[in-house]
């Protein structure tokens, strides 16, 4: 895995996304919102696998394709993962009780964020997950102050995990 200009991170394969989840997971305090972009296939899920296997979960980690959200009842703080793509309209999400969800200090994921469209609140980071041939590459779209302190947190844990690779 390595940097790809100033704001975009190579991940040549699956595994490299979970790494990449993993470090993102060591970052996180409680109360984050993550909503992850991409097309069908582009790595979102495997992302979040990583990141909660980080956290200690040892279960199934499913894709919310179905349900919308699968929420996780980690040691530090509660997760919520959502996948928005089959939502039929944004005013769904009150229905499901989309503010109790988003209260701190539960940490929120969210696939297909724009099916959610005003309904959701704003992110502190949104990750771009791009297809590129086999791999992929993973773009900081859009961060609040709290968003690029993750942003940057995450890039010093790659680093470190690859000087660990290289001795
Ligand atoms: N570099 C890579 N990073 C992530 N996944 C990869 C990579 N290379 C191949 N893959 C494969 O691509 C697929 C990604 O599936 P995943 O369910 O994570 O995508 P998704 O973005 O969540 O899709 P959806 O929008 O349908 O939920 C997996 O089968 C994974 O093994
Ligand atoms: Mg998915």
């Amino acid at each position: 895995m390595s940097g790809n200009g100033p704001e975009g991170l190579e991940v040549p394969e699956a595994r490299d996304m979970e790494a990449l989840g993993a470090a993102l997971a060591l970052c996180l305090r409680g109360g984050e919102r993550i909503y992850l972009e991409g097309v069908l296939g582009a790595g979102k899920t495997t992302l979040v696998r990583g990141l909660l296997r980080a956290l200690g979960w040892q279960e199934a980690v499913r894709s919310p394709t179905y349900t919308l959200v699968e929420s996780y009842a980690l040691e530090a703080f509660p997760l919520h993962h959502f996948d928005l793509y089959r939502l039929a309209d944004p005013s769904e999400l009150e229905y499901l009780g989309v503010r109790e969800y988003f209260s701190p200090p539960a940490v929120c994921l969210v696939e297909w964020p724009a099916h959610g469209a005003r309904e959701l609140p704003p992110a502190d980071l949104r990750l771009e997950l791009e297809v590129t041939g086999n791999g992929r590459v993973v773009y900081r779209r859009q961060a609040s102050d709290r968003g690029q302190s993750l942003w940057d947190c995450l890039i010093q844990n790659l680093r470190k995990v690859r000087n660990l690779q290289c001795e």
